[in-house]
Protein backbone atom coordinates (compact mmCIF):
# COMPACT_ATOMS: atom_id res chain seq x y z
CA UNK A 1 0.00 0.00 0.00
CA UNK A 2 1.47 3.28 -1.10
CA UNK A 3 2.05 5.76 1.79
CA UNK A 4 2.95 9.67 2.34
CA UNK A 5 6.33 10.87 3.68
CA UNK A 6 5.87 14.65 4.94
CA UNK A 7 8.26 16.54 6.62
CA UNK A 8 6.27 19.30 8.62
CA UNK A 9 7.49 22.66 9.26
CA UNK A 10 7.40 24.24 6.31
CA UNK A 11 6.04 27.87 4.62
CA UNK A 12 4.24 27.51 1.97
CA UNK A 13 4.03 29.75 -1.12
CA UNK A 14 2.43 29.83 -4.16
CA UNK A 15 -0.69 28.35 -6.38
CA UNK A 16 -2.95 25.59 -6.51
CA UNK A 17 -5.64 24.65 -8.91
CA UNK A 18 -8.40 22.90 -7.71
CA UNK A 19 -9.69 19.89 -9.13
CA UNK A 20 -13.63 19.04 -10.60
CA UNK A 21 -15.72 18.31 -7.63
CA UNK A 22 -15.93 14.11 -7.55
CA UNK A 23 -19.73 14.40 -5.18
CA UNK A 24 -20.55 16.51 -8.75
CA UNK A 25 -18.85 14.18 -11.39
CA UNK A 26 -20.60 10.90 -9.43
CA UNK A 27 -24.18 11.88 -9.87
CA UNK A 28 -23.30 13.36 -13.27
CA UNK A 29 -21.73 10.22 -14.81
CA UNK A 30 -24.52 8.08 -13.54
CA UNK A 31 -26.95 10.54 -15.03
CA UNK A 32 -25.72 9.14 -18.66
CA UNK A 33 -27.90 6.13 -18.23
CA UNK A 34 -30.96 7.84 -18.65
CA UNK A 35 -29.78 8.85 -22.41
CA UNK A 36 -28.45 7.14 -25.45
CA UNK A 37 -25.78 8.68 -27.59
CA UNK A 38 -22.37 10.45 -26.45
CA UNK A 39 -21.72 12.53 -23.24
CA UNK A 40 -19.02 14.63 -22.58
CA UNK A 41 -18.31 15.45 -19.14
CA UNK A 42 -15.23 17.79 -18.62
CA UNK A 43 -13.17 18.84 -15.58
CA UNK A 44 -13.50 15.58 -13.91
CA UNK A 45 -10.74 14.74 -11.23
CA UNK A 46 -8.51 11.70 -11.60
CA UNK A 47 -9.62 10.09 -8.41
CA UNK A 48 -10.18 6.06 -7.94
CA UNK A 49 -13.45 6.67 -7.36
CA UNK A 50 -13.75 8.02 -10.90
CA UNK A 51 -12.49 5.36 -12.23
CA UNK A 52 -14.47 2.61 -10.38
CA UNK A 53 -17.85 4.38 -11.38
CA UNK A 54 -16.61 3.91 -14.96
CA UNK A 55 -16.11 0.58 -14.18
CA UNK A 56 -19.58 0.31 -13.09
CA UNK A 57 -21.12 1.86 -16.54
CA UNK A 58 -18.46 0.22 -18.19
CA UNK A 59 -19.85 -3.09 -17.08
CA UNK A 60 -23.15 -2.05 -17.83
CA UNK A 61 -22.03 -1.69 -21.76
CA UNK A 62 -21.44 2.13 -21.90
CA UNK A 63 -18.11 2.76 -23.70
CA UNK A 64 -16.02 5.34 -21.70
CA UNK A 65 -12.64 7.10 -22.60
CA UNK A 66 -10.50 9.99 -21.33
CA UNK A 67 -9.92 12.66 -23.11
CA UNK A 68 -7.10 15.11 -22.73
CA UNK A 69 -6.55 14.02 -18.91
CA UNK A 70 -9.60 15.65 -17.32
CA UNK A 71 -12.24 15.42 -20.04
CA UNK A 72 -14.30 11.52 -20.27
CA UNK A 73 -16.57 10.70 -22.93
CA UNK A 74 -19.45 8.24 -21.93
CA UNK A 75 -20.75 6.55 -24.53
CA UNK A 76 -24.34 4.94 -23.65
CA UNK A 77 -25.95 3.79 -27.30
CA UNK A 78 -25.35 -0.43 -26.31
CA UNK A 79 -26.13 -0.25 -22.38
CA UNK A 80 -27.57 -3.01 -21.21
CA UNK A 81 -29.84 -3.67 -18.03
CA UNK A 82 -26.81 -5.01 -15.89
CA UNK A 83 -26.68 -5.22 -12.23
CA UNK A 84 -24.39 -3.06 -10.00
CA UNK A 85 -21.91 -5.56 -8.70
CA UNK A 86 -21.45 -6.23 -4.98
CA UNK A 87 -17.51 -5.88 -5.68
CA UNK A 88 -17.43 -2.59 -6.97
CA UNK A 89 -20.36 -1.41 -4.91
CA UNK A 90 -18.61 -2.19 -1.23
CA UNK A 91 -15.62 -0.08 -2.94
CA UNK A 92 -17.41 2.54 -3.69
CA UNK A 93 -21.24 3.73 -1.88
CA UNK A 94 -21.82 5.97 -4.54
CA UNK A 95 -22.55 3.31 -7.17
CA UNK A 96 -25.76 3.24 -5.48
CA UNK A 97 -27.04 6.75 -7.83
CA UNK A 98 -26.95 4.17 -10.52
CA UNK A 99 -30.12 2.94 -9.24
CA UNK A 100 -32.53 5.94 -9.77
CA UNK A 101 -31.18 6.06 -13.20
CA UNK A 102 -31.57 2.55 -14.35
CA UNK A 103 -35.16 2.01 -13.25
CA UNK A 104 -36.03 5.38 -15.28
CA UNK A 105 -34.13 3.68 -18.48
CA UNK A 106 -34.89 0.26 -18.71
CA UNK A 107 -38.03 -0.07 -15.94
CA UNK A 108 -35.64 -2.75 -13.25
CA UNK A 109 -32.71 -1.98 -11.59
CA UNK A 110 -30.27 -4.43 -9.78
CA UNK A 111 -27.45 -2.52 -7.39
CA UNK A 112 -25.72 -4.50 -4.09
CA UNK A 113 -26.98 -3.08 -0.96
CA UNK A 114 -23.77 -0.86 -0.06
CA UNK A 115 -22.43 -2.24 2.81
CA UNK A 116 -21.81 0.51 6.23
CA UNK A 117 -18.79 2.45 5.72
CA UNK A 118 -15.91 3.37 8.20
CA UNK A 119 -18.18 6.90 9.36
CA UNK A 120 -21.68 5.48 9.76
CA UNK A 121 -24.25 3.01 8.88
CA UNK A 122 -25.43 5.28 5.95
CA UNK A 123 -28.50 3.47 5.23
CA UNK A 124 -30.54 4.13 1.74
CA UNK A 125 -33.95 3.64 2.86
CA UNK A 126 -35.05 7.22 1.85
CA UNK A 127 -34.12 6.45 -1.76
CA UNK A 128 -35.84 3.23 -1.54
CA UNK A 129 -38.69 5.00 -0.05
CA UNK A 130 -39.15 7.59 -2.65
CA UNK A 131 -38.62 5.28 -5.73
CA UNK A 132 -41.33 3.50 -4.09
CA UNK A 133 -43.56 6.29 -4.14
CA UNK A 134 -42.86 6.43 -7.55
CA UNK A 135 -44.53 3.26 -8.31
CA UNK A 136 -41.58 0.90 -8.18
CA UNK A 137 -41.46 -2.11 -6.92
CA UNK A 138 -38.54 -3.08 -4.46
CA UNK A 139 -37.25 -6.22 -3.05
CA UNK A 140 -34.32 -7.31 -1.25
CA UNK A 141 -32.18 -10.17 -2.36
CA UNK A 142 -28.64 -12.27 -0.99
CA UNK A 143 -27.66 -8.10 -0.27
CA UNK A 144 -28.82 -6.89 -3.88
CA UNK A 145 -31.71 -3.92 -4.42
CA UNK A 146 -33.88 -5.00 -7.01
CA UNK A 147 -36.40 -2.38 -8.54
CA UNK A 148 -38.81 -2.68 -11.00
CA UNK A 149 -41.62 0.02 -12.50
CA UNK A 150 -43.31 -0.76 -16.09
CA UNK A 151 -42.74 3.37 -16.08
CA UNK A 152 -42.25 5.45 -12.62
CA UNK A 153 -44.80 7.72 -12.21
CA UNK A 154 -44.55 11.19 -10.43
CA UNK A 155 -44.97 11.70 -6.60
CA UNK A 156 -44.60 13.79 -3.74
CA UNK A 157 -41.73 12.84 -1.71
CA UNK A 158 -40.67 14.11 1.52
CA UNK A 159 -37.23 13.03 2.79
CA UNK A 160 -37.48 13.34 6.55
CA UNK A 161 -33.80 13.77 6.49
CA UNK A 162 -32.28 15.58 3.60
CA UNK A 163 -29.82 13.35 1.93
CA UNK A 164 -27.45 14.20 -0.85
CA UNK A 165 -27.33 11.23 -2.57
CA UNK A 166 -31.22 10.13 -2.08
CA UNK A 167 -32.33 13.61 -3.65
CA UNK A 168 -29.98 13.00 -6.58
CA UNK A 169 -31.47 9.27 -7.33
CA UNK A 170 -34.88 10.34 -7.12
CA UNK A 171 -34.57 13.99 -9.09
CA UNK A 172 -32.53 11.71 -12.02
CA UNK A 173 -35.41 9.03 -11.51
CA UNK A 174 -38.04 11.76 -12.29
CA UNK A 175 -36.69 13.06 -14.94
CA UNK A 176 -38.08 10.62 -17.10
CA UNK A 177 -41.28 9.69 -14.91
CA UNK A 178 -44.89 10.30 -15.95
CA UNK A 179 -45.84 13.42 -14.36
CA UNK A 180 -45.08 15.99 -11.66
CA UNK A 181 -42.25 14.69 -8.80
CA UNK A 182 -41.69 16.91 -5.67
CA UNK A 183 -38.74 16.36 -3.49
CA UNK A 184 -39.35 17.87 -0.22
CA UNK A 185 -36.84 18.95 2.34
CA UNK A 186 -34.24 17.92 -0.42
CA UNK A 187 -30.75 18.57 -0.01
CA UNK A 188 -29.25 21.92 -1.00
CA UNK A 189 -25.95 21.32 -1.63
CA UNK A 190 -24.47 22.65 -4.68
CA UNK A 191 -23.54 18.95 -6.06
CA UNK A 192 -27.32 18.62 -6.36
CA UNK A 193 -27.76 21.86 -8.31
CA UNK A 194 -25.01 20.94 -10.62
CA UNK A 195 -26.79 17.80 -11.43
CA UNK A 196 -29.68 19.68 -12.11
CA UNK A 197 -28.13 22.17 -14.25
CA UNK A 198 -27.00 19.04 -16.32
CA UNK A 199 -30.47 17.79 -16.62
CA UNK A 200 -31.75 20.60 -17.65
CA UNK A 201 -29.26 20.77 -20.19
CA UNK A 202 -30.38 17.17 -21.20
CA UNK A 203 -34.25 17.73 -21.73
CA UNK A 204 -35.29 17.71 -18.22
CA UNK A 205 -37.84 19.75 -16.40
CA UNK A 206 -36.71 21.06 -13.10
CA UNK A 207 -37.12 24.00 -10.69
CA UNK A 208 -35.87 24.61 -7.24
CA UNK A 209 -32.63 23.01 -7.05
CA UNK A 210 -30.29 24.23 -4.45
CA UNK A 211 -33.62 24.89 -2.33
CA UNK A 212 -35.30 22.74 -0.35
CA UNK A 213 -38.33 21.81 -2.43
CA UNK A 214 -37.70 20.26 -5.86
CA UNK A 215 -39.94 19.86 -8.48
CA UNK A 216 -39.81 17.82 -11.87
CA UNK A 217 -42.06 17.68 -14.36
CA UNK A 218 -41.17 14.07 -15.83
CA UNK A 219 -40.15 14.16 -19.96
CA UNK A 220 -40.52 11.27 -22.00
CA UNK A 221 -36.61 11.38 -23.54
CA UNK A 222 -33.77 13.42 -22.83
CA UNK A 223 -30.34 13.64 -25.24
CA UNK A 224 -26.79 13.25 -24.43
CA UNK A 225 -24.61 16.90 -23.82
CA UNK A 226 -21.41 18.33 -23.10
CA UNK A 227 -20.85 19.57 -19.82
CA UNK A 228 -18.20 21.00 -17.32
CA UNK A 229 -18.63 20.26 -13.31
CA UNK A 230 -17.96 22.36 -10.88
CA UNK A 231 -14.84 22.74 -8.78
CA UNK A 232 -14.74 20.82 -5.26
CA UNK A 233 -15.29 23.30 -2.50
CA UNK A 234 -13.98 20.57 -0.23
CA UNK A 235 -10.71 20.16 -1.61
CA UNK A 236 -10.80 24.30 -1.82
CA UNK A 237 -11.52 24.04 2.03
CA UNK A 238 -8.47 21.41 3.10
CA UNK A 239 -5.91 23.93 1.19
CA UNK A 240 -7.33 26.52 3.34
CA UNK A 241 -6.91 24.83 6.23
CA UNK A 242 -3.15 23.83 4.82
CA UNK A 243 -2.60 27.35 4.65
CA UNK A 244 -3.90 27.97 8.13
CA UNK A 245 -1.68 25.32 10.05
CA UNK A 246 1.69 25.97 8.30
CA UNK A 247 1.33 30.18 8.41
CA UNK A 248 1.32 30.35 4.35
CA UNK A 249 0.01 32.63 1.89
CA UNK A 250 -1.33 31.11 -1.02
CA UNK A 251 -3.83 31.48 -4.05
CA UNK A 252 -6.43 28.83 -4.39
CA UNK A 253 -7.59 28.58 -7.83
CA UNK A 254 -10.49 27.52 -9.51
CA UNK A 255 -12.96 27.90 -6.67
CA UNK A 256 -16.55 29.00 -6.16
CA UNK A 257 -16.87 31.44 -3.22
CA UNK A 258 -20.76 30.86 -2.88
CA UNK A 259 -19.68 27.14 -2.51
CA UNK A 260 -17.38 27.71 0.36
CA UNK A 261 -19.29 31.00 2.00
CA UNK A 262 -19.92 28.98 5.16
CA UNK A 263 -16.37 27.46 5.51
CA UNK A 264 -14.68 31.36 4.73
CA UNK A 265 -16.77 32.73 7.47
CA UNK A 266 -15.79 29.70 10.12
CA UNK A 267 -12.15 29.47 8.99
CA UNK A 268 -11.54 33.80 9.24
CA UNK A 269 -12.56 33.28 12.74
CA UNK A 270 -9.27 30.91 13.59
CA UNK A 271 -7.41 33.83 12.33
CA UNK A 272 -7.42 32.97 8.69
CA UNK A 273 -7.43 35.89 6.04
CA UNK A 274 -8.85 34.46 2.92
CA UNK A 275 -10.11 37.39 0.36
CA UNK A 276 -11.64 36.86 -3.18
CA UNK A 277 -9.65 37.41 -6.51
CA UNK A 278 -12.13 36.46 -9.61
CA UNK A 279 -12.27 33.06 -9.23
CA UNK A 280 -9.33 32.44 -6.89
CA UNK A 281 -8.78 33.09 -3.15
CA UNK A 282 -5.94 34.63 -1.63
CA UNK A 283 -5.68 32.43 1.79
CA UNK A 284 -3.14 34.20 4.21
CA UNK A 285 -2.52 31.79 7.70
CA UNK A 286 -2.08 34.05 10.72
CA UNK A 287 1.57 33.68 11.92
CA UNK A 288 2.58 29.91 13.78
CA UNK A 289 1.15 29.94 17.52
CA UNK A 290 -1.33 32.39 16.67
CA UNK A 291 -4.63 30.15 15.49
CA UNK A 292 -7.84 31.45 17.23
CA UNK A 293 -9.86 28.36 18.46
CA UNK A 294 -13.12 28.38 16.98
CA UNK A 295 -16.62 26.54 17.66
CA UNK A 296 -18.13 24.55 15.09
CA UNK A 297 -21.27 22.56 14.21
CA UNK A 298 -21.43 20.02 11.08
CA UNK A 299 -24.90 21.04 9.09
CA UNK A 300 -26.09 20.08 5.45
CA UNK A 301 -25.52 23.16 3.07
CA UNK A 302 -25.56 25.82 3.49
CA UNK A 303 -24.05 25.01 6.61
CA UNK A 304 -20.16 24.06 7.95
CA UNK A 305 -20.00 20.99 6.22
CA UNK A 306 -19.09 17.22 7.68
CA UNK A 307 -16.67 16.80 4.99
CA UNK A 308 -14.41 19.44 6.35
CA UNK A 309 -14.63 18.89 9.82
CA UNK A 310 -11.49 16.20 10.42
CA UNK A 311 -9.28 18.97 8.74
CA UNK A 312 -10.74 21.69 10.53
CA UNK A 313 -10.05 19.67 13.72
CA UNK A 314 -6.51 19.43 12.68
CA UNK A 315 -6.51 22.83 12.09
CA UNK A 316 -7.69 24.00 15.53
CA UNK A 317 -5.48 21.00 17.19
CA UNK A 318 -2.91 23.85 17.12
CA UNK A 319 -4.84 27.02 17.69
CA UNK A 320 -4.16 28.91 21.56
CA UNK A 321 -7.83 27.98 22.83
CA UNK A 322 -10.15 25.06 23.20
CA UNK A 323 -12.70 24.35 20.10
CA UNK A 324 -15.64 22.45 20.51
CA UNK A 325 -16.68 20.06 17.52
CA UNK A 326 -20.05 19.03 17.42
CA UNK A 327 -20.49 16.45 14.23
CA UNK A 328 -24.36 15.96 13.30
CA UNK A 329 -24.61 13.87 10.06
CA UNK A 330 -22.55 10.89 10.48
CA UNK A 331 -22.29 8.73 14.08
CA UNK A 332 -18.96 8.04 13.63
CA UNK A 333 -16.33 10.25 11.64
CA UNK A 334 -14.15 10.75 14.41
CA UNK A 335 -11.34 8.24 13.70
CA UNK A 336 -9.26 10.91 12.56
CA UNK A 337 -9.12 11.75 16.19
CA UNK A 338 -6.59 8.97 17.94
CA UNK A 339 -3.98 9.33 15.16
CA UNK A 340 -3.86 13.44 15.24
CA UNK A 341 -3.50 12.24 19.00
CA UNK A 342 -0.91 10.55 18.30
CA UNK A 343 1.17 13.46 16.54
CA UNK A 344 0.32 15.05 20.10
CA UNK A 345 -3.08 16.51 20.09
CA UNK A 346 -5.18 16.84 22.88
CA UNK A 347 -8.56 16.28 21.49
CA UNK A 348 -11.36 14.26 23.38
CA UNK A 349 -14.14 13.07 22.42
CA UNK A 350 -17.99 12.58 24.15
CA UNK A 351 -20.88 11.57 22.19
CA UNK A 352 -21.16 13.70 18.70
CA UNK A 353 -18.79 16.33 20.48
CA UNK A 354 -15.47 16.75 20.25
CA UNK A 355 -13.08 19.62 22.48
CA UNK A 356 -10.39 20.28 20.52
CA UNK A 357 -7.58 21.94 23.59
CA UNK A 358 -4.75 23.24 21.01
CA UNK A 359 -1.25 22.59 21.77
CA UNK A 360 1.91 24.76 20.82
CA UNK A 361 3.12 21.67 18.50
CA UNK A 362 2.62 18.57 16.80
CA UNK A 363 5.28 15.94 16.64
CA UNK A 364 5.54 13.83 13.50
CA UNK A 365 4.59 10.15 13.73
CA UNK A 366 3.63 7.15 11.67
CA UNK A 367 -0.28 7.43 11.10
CA UNK A 368 -2.82 5.43 9.64
CA UNK A 369 -5.79 6.99 7.05
CA UNK A 370 -9.08 5.62 7.84
CA UNK A 371 -11.30 7.48 5.27
CA UNK A 372 -11.28 9.77 2.97
CA UNK A 373 -11.24 13.36 5.05
CA UNK A 374 -9.46 11.54 7.99
CA UNK A 375 -6.82 11.50 5.36
CA UNK A 376 -6.93 14.68 4.42
CA UNK A 377 -7.04 15.98 7.77
CA UNK A 378 -3.38 14.08 8.78
CA UNK A 379 -1.83 15.77 5.66
CA UNK A 380 -2.87 19.18 6.96
CA UNK A 381 -1.43 18.56 10.56
CA UNK A 382 1.63 16.59 9.16
CA UNK A 383 2.34 19.33 7.08
CA UNK A 384 2.39 21.58 10.59
CA UNK A 385 4.42 18.95 12.90
CA UNK A 386 7.63 18.50 13.77
CA UNK A 387 9.78 15.92 12.11
CA UNK A 388 8.23 13.45 9.82
CA UNK A 389 5.06 11.78 9.68
CA UNK A 390 4.32 8.88 7.77
CA UNK A 391 0.79 8.30 6.56
CA UNK A 392 -0.14 4.46 5.57
CA UNK A 393 -3.46 3.27 3.55
CA UNK A 394 -3.41 6.60 1.52
CA UNK A 395 -5.95 4.89 -1.00
CA UNK A 396 -8.18 6.22 0.94
CA UNK A 397 -6.77 10.03 0.52
CA UNK A 398 -6.79 8.90 -3.45
CA UNK A 399 -10.30 8.38 -3.82
CA UNK A 400 -11.12 12.27 -3.17
CA UNK A 401 -8.10 14.25 -3.79
CA UNK A 402 -6.25 14.76 -7.63
CA UNK A 403 -2.20 14.63 -7.40
CA UNK A 404 -2.37 16.11 -3.72
CA UNK A 405 1.23 15.13 -3.17
CA UNK A 406 2.12 16.96 -6.41
CA UNK A 407 0.21 20.19 -5.54
CA UNK A 408 1.45 20.27 -1.99
CA UNK A 409 5.21 20.08 -3.70
CA UNK A 410 4.68 23.01 -5.69
CA UNK A 411 3.29 24.87 -2.78
CA UNK A 412 7.17 24.14 -1.34
CA UNK A 413 5.86 21.58 1.02
CA UNK A 414 7.79 18.36 1.82
CA UNK A 415 5.97 15.56 0.79
CA UNK A 416 6.47 12.39 -1.20
CA UNK A 417 4.68 9.26 -2.06
CA UNK A 418 6.28 6.01 -1.67
CA UNK A 419 4.50 2.73 -3.43
CA UNK A 420 4.07 -0.17 -1.93
CA UNK A 421 4.98 -0.67 2.06
CA UNK A 422 8.62 0.11 1.57
CA UNK A 423 9.56 3.69 3.30
C1 LIG B 1 -22.86 12.54 0.38
O1 LIG B 1 -23.00 11.26 0.94
C2 LIG B 1 -21.39 12.70 0.04
N1 LIG B 1 -21.02 11.68 -0.95
C3 LIG B 1 -20.57 12.56 1.31
O2 LIG B 1 -19.22 12.80 0.95
C4 LIG B 1 -21.01 13.62 2.31
O3 LIG B 1 -20.30 13.44 3.51
C5 LIG B 1 -22.51 13.48 2.57
O4 LIG B 1 -23.23 13.55 1.33
C6 LIG B 1 -23.04 14.55 3.50
O5 LIG B 1 -22.81 15.81 2.93
C7 LIG B 1 -21.35 11.87 -2.24
O6 LIG B 1 -21.97 12.85 -2.62
C8 LIG B 1 -20.91 10.79 -3.21
P1 LIG B 1 -26.40 11.73 2.91
P2 LIG B 1 -24.49 10.64 1.15
O7 LIG B 1 -27.34 10.77 2.25
O8 LIG B 1 -25.39 11.14 0.10
C9 LIG B 1 -28.63 9.62 6.51
C10 LIG B 1 -16.94 12.47 0.95
O9 LIG B 1 -16.17 12.63 1.88
N2 LIG B 1 -29.40 8.89 5.48
O10 LIG B 1 -26.55 13.18 2.64
O11 LIG B 1 -24.34 9.18 1.32
C11 LIG B 1 -27.15 9.24 6.51
O12 LIG B 1 -26.93 8.08 7.28
C12 LIG B 1 -18.25 11.77 1.16
O13 LIG B 1 -16.77 12.91 -0.21
C13 LIG B 1 -30.40 8.02 5.88
O14 LIG B 1 -30.65 7.83 7.07
O15 LIG B 1 -24.91 11.30 2.53
C14 LIG B 1 -26.50 10.47 7.09
O16 LIG B 1 -26.61 10.40 8.51
C15 LIG B 1 -18.30 11.11 2.51
N3 LIG B 1 -31.12 7.36 4.93
C16 LIG B 1 -27.39 11.62 6.59
O17 LIG B 1 -28.61 11.00 6.17
C17 LIG B 1 -30.90 7.54 3.59
O18 LIG B 1 -31.62 6.92 2.77
C18 LIG B 1 -26.81 12.39 5.40
O19 LIG B 1 -26.40 11.43 4.47
C19 LIG B 1 -29.87 8.43 3.20
C20 LIG B 1 -29.15 9.10 4.16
Amino acid sequence: MDRLIITGGKRLSGEVQISGAKNAALPLMASTILCKGETVLSNIPKLKDIMTMSEVLANMGAGISVVEGNCLRINTDSLINREAPYELVKTMRASVLTLGPMVARFGCAKVSLPGGCAIGARPINLHLMGLEKMGAKITLSQGYVVAKAKRLKGATIYCDISTVTGTENLMMAAALAKGRTIIENAAREPEVEDLANSLIKMGAKISGAGSTVIEIEGVDELRPINYTIIPDRIETGTFITIAGITGSNILIKNSRYDHIAAIAEKLRETGIIITEEGDALRVIGPPIGTLQPADVRTMPFPGFPTDMQAQFIALTSMASGTSIVRETIFENRYMHVAELKRMGANIEIEDNIATVRGVQRLLGAPVMATDLRASASLVVAALAAEGETIIDRIYHLDRGYEKIEDKISNLGGDIRRVKGGRT
